[in-house]
């Protein structure tokens, strides 16, 4: 497996970015990433939250399900600058091991 380049990523090295505030898992999260960025990138590659996967990057296998106010969402399909002030729930939010 080849580790995604930083423009795949959504990192964005020039003033190209664009700032988002959301709530994801109980905590405030600022991120500045490149506008094109997907739900599922900026949870990955920005907050290191893993947990939701890529799968088919398509919207058909629903690896990368995440809760968005609550509501069940395609991470993979959405653009992360949609989400400015939304309340995001990924698997690791959802509980603990115990
Ligand atoms: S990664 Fe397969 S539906 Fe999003």
């Amino acid at each position: 497996m080849v580790a995604a380049s930083a423009s795949e990523a959504g990192v964005v090295a020039g003033g190209d970015a664009t700032a988002v505030t959301f709530e994801v898992n109980g905590k405030p999260q600022s991120v500045a990433l490149d506008p094109r960025t997907t739900l599922l990138d900026a949870l990955r590659e920005h907050l290191r939250l893993t947990g939701t996967k890529k799968g088919c990057d398509h919207g058909q296998c629903g690896a990368c399900t995440v809760l968005v106010n609550g509501r069940r969402m395609l991470s993979c399909l959405s653009l992360a600058a949609m989400h400015e002030g939304d309340t995001i729930t990924t698997i690791e939010g959802l509980g603990t091991p115990e």
